[in-house]
C-alpha cells in the first residue's frame, strides 16, 4: 500500500462556538499540542504525504499556527461555511493533483489513530471507492447512522431524517472518510444542498457512489479514537484519554509510575526504561529523560534533558534548558533554568540555578542563588568541577568559580574566584564577651520601667 499516494484533507474551518473562546477551536491543546496537530500526526503516520488544511474562522491565526505544527501543509480558506462537502472542495487544487487516496479528517477529532486510517486506506487499495469510518458511541443520538445492506454501505442518514427503525442502529458515522482520488472530485461535485440545513453534506457521497455501483464500505474505529471535541468538558475528556494511553505505553516500555493517574505527559515526552516517577509529577513539552532516573513527587519539569540515573525532586522545578548529566541531583525546592548540571553534581536544597554551568561533582549548598538578571540582561555563572558553594551564597553574574573553588557560606560573590581558592564575600564576624548578657539586662529593665509607668496612670 505504501506505493499509493495519499492526501489528507483536514477540515478546520468551523468556529467552535461552544468552546466560548477567542481562539479557533482546533488550536486548543491536548498534551501541549493543538488538537489539529494531533490529527496531522495521525495522517502522517498513516502515510499521507500531502496535507491540505481547510481553514475559515480565525484564518490568520490558523495559518500562523500551521506554519509551526505542519510547515508542509497547504492551507485553503473556505470563506463561507456551507457544509462538510463544500469544505473538502475548498481543497480542490490539491485533490486535482491526483492522489490515489484522499483521507477526509476533522480537525476536532484529535484522538484518531493511524490504525483506523490505515485500515480505511487498505479497503481503498482493495478496490473500494468510498470508505466511511464508523464507530459505536454509547449514545448514538445526534450522529449520522450507517445504513448497510449485504456488507455494503448504502447511505448515511442524519439523525433527524431517520425512521424509528433506523434510529435503533448503533453503528454511526465518525465523520472521517477515505475516498479514491480518481472519484473524489466527481462525487463531491455531485453533492447538492437540498436538505433542512441547506448545507452540502459530505455524507451524501455515499448514496451518490452507491447509485453509480461503486464499492462503498464502512470500517469500525473505537469510540475513543473518534471522539469529537465541541466544548471544554470534551476537551478535558480527550486529554484524560490521551494521558491514560500515554501512561500505559510508558509503563509497558519499562517506566515505573507509582500512581499513574497523577502523572501528566506532553505529546513529545521521552522517558527511558527503569525510570521511576513518583506521584504528582508534571512533564511539560520538550522533556527527554534517559534510563534509570528517579523523579520524586511533586516535580514540575519542562524543556529539560535528564541523563541516566539522575535524581530530581521532590518539589523540583526544571525549566527550559535545564540539562542534567549522568547522576546529577536536583533536590527539593530547587529551580534550574538554562543550565548544565554536569556529572554527579548536586544541587540539593532551596536553590536557583539559572544561565549557568555547574561542573562535575560540584556541591551547591542550600539557599544558593545565581543572580543572573539585572532587570535588563541575563548573565552567565560558570562553576568549575568539584567546586563547593557554601549555603546561602549569592553568585552575582557574570562570574566564574574555578575548579575546586570554595565559597564560604553566606557570601555575595561579585568577582571571579580562581581554581582551588577560598573566597569569603561577607563581613568578618565580631564576638564581644559578656555583651549578650548586658543587652538582655538593659532591655529587661527598660520594659519593666514602661510597665510601671503605665500602672501609675490608673
Ligand atoms: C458530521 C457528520 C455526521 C457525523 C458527525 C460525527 C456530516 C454532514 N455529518 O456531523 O454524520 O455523525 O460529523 O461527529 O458530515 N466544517 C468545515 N466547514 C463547513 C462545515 C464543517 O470546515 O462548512 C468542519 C467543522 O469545523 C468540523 C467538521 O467539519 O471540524 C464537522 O462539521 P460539523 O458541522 O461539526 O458536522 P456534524 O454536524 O458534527
Ligand atoms: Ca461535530
Amino acid at each position: 500500500m505504501s506505493q499509493r499516494s495519499c492526501l489528507s484533507v483536514i477540515l478546520a474551518a468551523g468556529e467552535g462556538t461552544r468552546m466560548k473562546s477567542a481562539q479557533p477551536k482546533v488550536l486548543h491543546q491536548i498534551a501541549g499540542l493543538p488538537m489539529v496537530a494531533h490529527v496531522v500526526k495521525a495522517a502522517e503516520a498513516a502515510g499521507a504525504s500531502g496535507l491540505a488544511l481547510v481553514i475559515g474562522h480565525g484564518a490568520d491565526e490558523m495559518r500562523k499556527a500551521a506554519a509551526k505544527f505542519a510547515p508542509k501543509a497547504e492551507t485553503f480558506e473556505q470563506e463561507k461555511r456551507l457544509g462538510t462537502a463544500h469544505a473538502v472542495i475548498a481543497a480542490r487544487a490539491a485533490i486535482s493533483r491526483g492522489y490515489d487516496d484522499v483521507l477526509v479528517m476533522f480537525g476536532d477529532t484529535p484522538l484518531i489513530d493511524a490504525d483506523a486510517l490505515t485500515v480505511a486506506r487498505r479497503r481503498l487499495a482493495e478496490g473500494a471507492a468510498v470508505v466511511v469510518i464508523g464507530f459505536r458511541p454509547p449514545n448514538p443520538a445526534g450522529y449520522g447512522r450507517l445504513i448497510e445492506r449485504g456488507g455494503k454501505l448504502t447511505a448515511i442518514r442524519e439523525e433527524k431524517d431517520c425512521s424509528e427503525e433506523e434510529k435503533k442502529i448503533g453503528f454511526c458515522n465518525a465523520g472521517m472518510m477515505a475516498v479514491a482520488g480518481a472519484h473524489a472530485l466527481k462525487l463531491l461535485d455531485a453533492v447538492g444542498n437540498e436538505n433542512a440545513k441547506g448545507e452540502y453534506y459530505l455524507t451524501d457521497i455515499v448514496e451518490i457512489a452507491s447509485a453509480q455501483n461503486l464499492d462503498v464500505v464502512a470500517t469500525e474505529a473505537s469510540f475513543e479514537s473518534a471522539l469529537g471535541i465541541n466544548n471544554r468538558a470534551e476537551l478535558a475528556q480527550a486529554e484524560a484519554i490521551w494521558q491514560q494511553r500515554r501512561r500505559h505505553d510508558a509503563m509497558l516500555s519499562g517506566v515505573t509510575l507509582i500512581a499513574p493517574e497523577t502523572v501528566f505527559f506532553s505529546h513529545d515526552t521521552e522517558i527511558g526504561a527503569d525510570t521511576i516517577v513518583e506521584p504528582n509529577v508534571w512533564f511539560g513539552p520538550g522533556v527527554r529523560i534517559a534510563s534509570g532516573a528517579k523523579i520524586h513527587a511533586f516535580s514540575h519539569v519542562e524543556g529539560a534533558t535528564i541523563a541516566s540515573n539522575c535524581d530530581v525532586g521532590p518539589f523540583a522545578r526544571l525549566r527550559p534548558g535545564a540539562d542534567l548529566r549522568n547522576k546529577a541531583k536536583v533536590g527539593n525546592f530547587c529551580e534550574v533554568k538554562q543550565a548544565v548540571i554536569e556529572d554527579g553534581a548536586k544541587v540539593n536544597h532551596l536553590t536557583y540555578i539559572g544561565d549557568a554551568r555547574v561542573g562535575a561533582g560540584a556541591n551547591i549548598g542550600a539557599g544558593t542563588i545565581t543572580c543572573n538578571y539585572d532587570g535588563y540582561s541575563k548573565f552567565f555563572t560558570d562553576i568549575g568541577e568539584g567546586a563547593f558553594i557554601g549555603s546561602n551564597s549569592s553568585l552575582v553574574a557574570p562570574v566564574t568559580i574555578g575548579n575546586g573553588g570554595y565559597i564560604a557560606s553566606g557570601s555575595v560573590i561579585t568577582e571571579s574566584v580562581p581554581d582551588d581558592a577560598l573566597a569569603f564575600g561577607r563581613a568578618r564576624q565580631k564576638t564581644i564577651p559578656g555583651k549578650g548578657k548586658e543587652l538582655r539586662e538593659r532591655f529587661a529593665s527598660a520594659a519593666a520601667a514602661k510597665k510601671k509607668a503605665a500602672g501609675a496612670d490608673h
